[in-house]
């Protein structure tokens, strides 16, 4: 009988004990309790580990080695404090959502830019399962498809599309003719986060965008739209960004209402 041997699981964290001082700074930090210090060096153990890199982060020794990941680029570590908060209040204050966009083509390093900047979203338990899936050729037999099935939903006086009663649906309705979408896809727990990552992203780098709610219902109502996309397994869809090129330019800043803060 040959019995085969079970293949060694290549570790989540691995320790250079030759480099750990034992400070404790990523035992203190570990989110799962998977490290300990014995025998003044740092030891891993794989049970709750999330795979978070905060370790891997925090160690002011570079002893930690996650052989599992992409750690490219990881050592250019740049906080949040080195920007002035004012102005990058006031940035956030000036973004706009676009509905008028350029015939130009967004350029392919400005996309893997958008989506780097997703993958590097926080995402609940660190599960990362989520998937940027570009429509490229696709994008203009779906949008035809969104409208028709829209069209049709607008026809038939569905409650969600009674304030478009009697409103053309012209055929750019839901991309506006913009160059690029994105649909972003993964679970519900994490809506919202990578797209907003995403879309401060492109704004830095001249883009605007649009998220299409519009394009996220009509995939959520008919199974044929959603069928075009061939999301992951289990996915929902997060959002449907619509990326190009303004074609408009603003002035000031939208007013908006007071915040409503509550203190219990
Ligand atoms: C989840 C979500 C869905 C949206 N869906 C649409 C849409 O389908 N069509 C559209 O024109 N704008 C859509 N928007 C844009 C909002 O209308 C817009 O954010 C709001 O009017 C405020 O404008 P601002 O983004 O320029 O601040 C959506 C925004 C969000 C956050």
């Amino acid at each position: 009988m040959i019995i085969k041997k079970k293949a060694k699981k290549t570790p989540a964290v691995v320790v250079d004990s030759s480099k750990c001082i034992g400070c404790g700074l990523c035992v203190k930090d570990c989110v799962g309790s998977c490290l300990e210090i014995a025998d003044g060096k740092a030891v891993f153990q794989e049970t709750r580990c999330i795979g978070c890199g905060h370790c891997y982060a925090i160690c002011p020794q570079k002893a930690i080695d996650m052989p599992g990941l992409d750690t490219e680029g990881c050592d250019d570590y740049v906080p949040m404090t080195d920007f002035d908060s004012d102005k990058l209040l006031t940035a956030m204050k000036s973004r706009r959502t676009i509905r008028q966009f350029q015939d130009r083509p967004v350029e392919q390093e400005k996309i893997d830019k958008i989506i780097e900047a997703g993958r590097f979203c926080q995402t609940a338990a660190n599960h990362q399962n989520i998937a940027y899936t570009i429509l490229g050729s696709k994008q203009d037999e779906f949008e035809a498809e969104c409208v028709k099935v829209f069209r049709t939903a607008v026809q038939a006086g569905g409650k969600f599309v009674k304030a478009y009663d009697g409103f053309e649906i012209p055929d750019d309705f839901f991309f506006k003719g913009a160059p690029l979408v994105i649909v972003v896809s993964g679970s519900n727990s994490n809506k919202g986060l990578a797209t907003s990552y995403m879309e401060l992203m492109a704004d830095s780098l001249g883009l605007g965008v649009l998220i299409s709610g519009f394009a996220e219902t009509v995939i959520a109502m008919n199974p044929k739209v959603k069928r075009m996309l061939d999301l992951p397994k289990k996915h929902k869809v997060l959002s449907v960004m619509v990326i190009g090129y303004p074609a408009v330019e603003y002035q000031r800043i939208a007013p908006r209402k007071q915040a409503n803060v509550r203190v219990l």
